[in-house]
């Protein structure tokens, strides 16, 4: 009997829509050549329901999103929305209620495709970032007291328990085995200043790793010295572990080495529940409405989550539909420079999976 998924799908902001209707036109042909059926129902969450009805997130957000296989997300982030709060109030707020405490990131470079880095190609850049995705200064714990004076005290919190650290590292061990390349795990840290957060993953990491993942080999690297062999020696890494902040930082500058936002994908994993998948980019307000956006982040966070699904092969066809597009037609990642639009982009590795 053929799978069927039932699938979330929330536009979100800006280009949001127009890369998540690419994803999804790319994700139908795939599912159709592959017979599977996906079944998709679209949410409204974002920056224009918040600012007609004055509400970020209904109070049952996350309870129905549980009903589904997976969310497809595209964007969210306003121009007339004060910074912090659709992103805390929707992005971040699904991450945690929905207990999405993998954030999978792949750095990879594609054939054709422009990397700042000098004189390297395809065959250097390819790892993949796991960064813990419910902890750290994302609790938003901490507090500020005397504001709007000379004497005004801010605290944030960096904060991770041993389960949350433990569930990612083995899941970052796990990911390693299957991945199967280099069976080399690299915890990103920063044990010579936080002496408790770091110290903490650090011994978690050989803990776990001696006891029941001798197979695999351990690296440990400063997030600052990580920066600089993510663009010296980007061979050198297989997988990185790292927890939320570090993550979110280095993640942005794999982004970049593998040409940008316009092709950087990631997954909010459940392992146990329901994830949710994106492109990295944000919402990108000043290219709304002009079909010029690069769907193809959007498009691999669409086979990211057939992946996680459990629909390899469905997974790697449309990664072969994004290398041959990259191969054939576009220019350019950038946005308006692709020599092509937004929904050409998307008609075409649609055509080039079925
Ligand atoms: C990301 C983004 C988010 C984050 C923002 C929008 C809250 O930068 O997904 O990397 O910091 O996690
Ligand atoms: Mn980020």
């Amino acid at each position: 009997m053929s799978k069927s998924y039932n699938i979330a799908v929330i536009p979100g902001d800006g280009t949001g829509p127009e890369v998540v209707a690419e994803g999804l036109k790319v994700l139908t042909a795939t599912a159709s050549m592959e017979k599977i059926t996906l079944n998709f129902s679209h949410y409204d969450f974002g920056g224009d329901r918040y600012l007609k009805t004055g509400e970020v997130l209904p109070e049952n957000a996350a309870e129905e999103m549980k009903k589904f296989d997976a969310i497809y997300l595209g964007a969210i982030g306003h121009p007339d929305v004060k910074p912090g709060i659709l992103e805390k109030g929707i992005l971040l707020k699904l991450r945690f209620d929905l207990d999405q405490y993998i954030n999978l990131r792949p750095v990879k470079l594609y054939p054709n495709v422009e990397t700042p880095l000098k004189d390297k190609g395809p065959e250097h850049i390819d790892y993949v970032v796991i960064r813990e995705n419910t902890g750290d200064v994302y609790t938003g714990i901490g507090g500020v007291s005397m504001k709007g004076t000379p004497y005004e005290v801010a605290e944030q919190s960096m904060i991770y328990n041993r389960f949350q650290v433990e569930r990612c590292l083995r899941w970052a061990f796990e990911y390693t085995k299957k991945r199967n390349k280099r069976k080399t795990l690299g915890l990103v840290g920063k044990t010579n200043v936080l002496t408790y957060v770091y110290d903490l993953w650090e011994r978690a990491f050989h803990e776990i790793g001696q006891r029941d993942y001798p197979d695999i080999k351990r690296d440990y690297y400063h997030v600052d010295a990580a920066c600089m062999w993510m663009v010296k020696s980007p061979e050198w890494f297989d997988v990185l572990v790292t927890g939320n902040m570090f993550g979110d930082i280095i993640t942005d500058l794999g982004a970049i080495t593998q040409g940008g936002m316009g092709i950087a994908a990631g997954g909010n994993i459940n392992p146990e529940g329901v994830s949710m998948f994106e492109p990295i980019g944000g919402s990108a307000p000043k290219y709304t409405g002009k079909n010029v956006i690069n769907p193809l982040a959007a498009i691999c966070a669409g086979g990211m989550m057939l992946d996680i699904l459990g629909e390899k092969k469905a997974a790697d066809r449309i990664e072969r539909g994004v290398i041959k597009v990259l191969e054939k037609d576009i220019q350019s990642l950038s946005a308006g420079h692709m020599g092509l639009s937004t929904t050409e982009v998307g008609d075409k590795v649609a055509a080039y999976v079925s």
